[in-house]
């Protein structure tokens, strides 16, 4: 099962086949910013690919149209992605997301 190094708390978040990261994260019990739940409307949810791109599946075009319609620009930045539809292939990936804490 691949595991996804989240920075800046260094937390080793597991992922199981056919599920996103967020949706991973909360199963486990982490808190990861949302305010839709998956829906692919709030962009709260997105994270930063800082490292391991090669085990990360590329954004769909409807992930890209979301990030381009919905994100503000200034939050926008190369490696920009929605967690909520965020899978993953390997290990290695490393994504930077502030506000995501281990569960309690
Ligand atoms: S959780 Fe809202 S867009 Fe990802």
């Amino acid at each position: 099962m691949p595991v996804v190094t989240v920075l800046p708390e260094n937390l080793a978040v597991e992922v199981e086949p056919g599920e996103s990261l967020a949706q991973a994260a909360w199963r486990q019990g982490y808190h990861w910013p949302t305010t839709c739940w998956g829906e692919m409307e709030c962009t709260v949810c997105a994270a930063t690919v800082v490292a391991g791109e090669h085990a990360a599946e590329p954004a769909t075009a409807e992930e890209e149209a979301a990030i381009a319609g919905r994100m503000p620009h200034f939050l926008r930045k190369p490696g920009t992605r929605l967690a909520c539809r965020l899978r993953v292939l390997d290990d290695g990936l490393v994504v930077e997301k502030p506000g995501v804490r281990a569960p309690q």
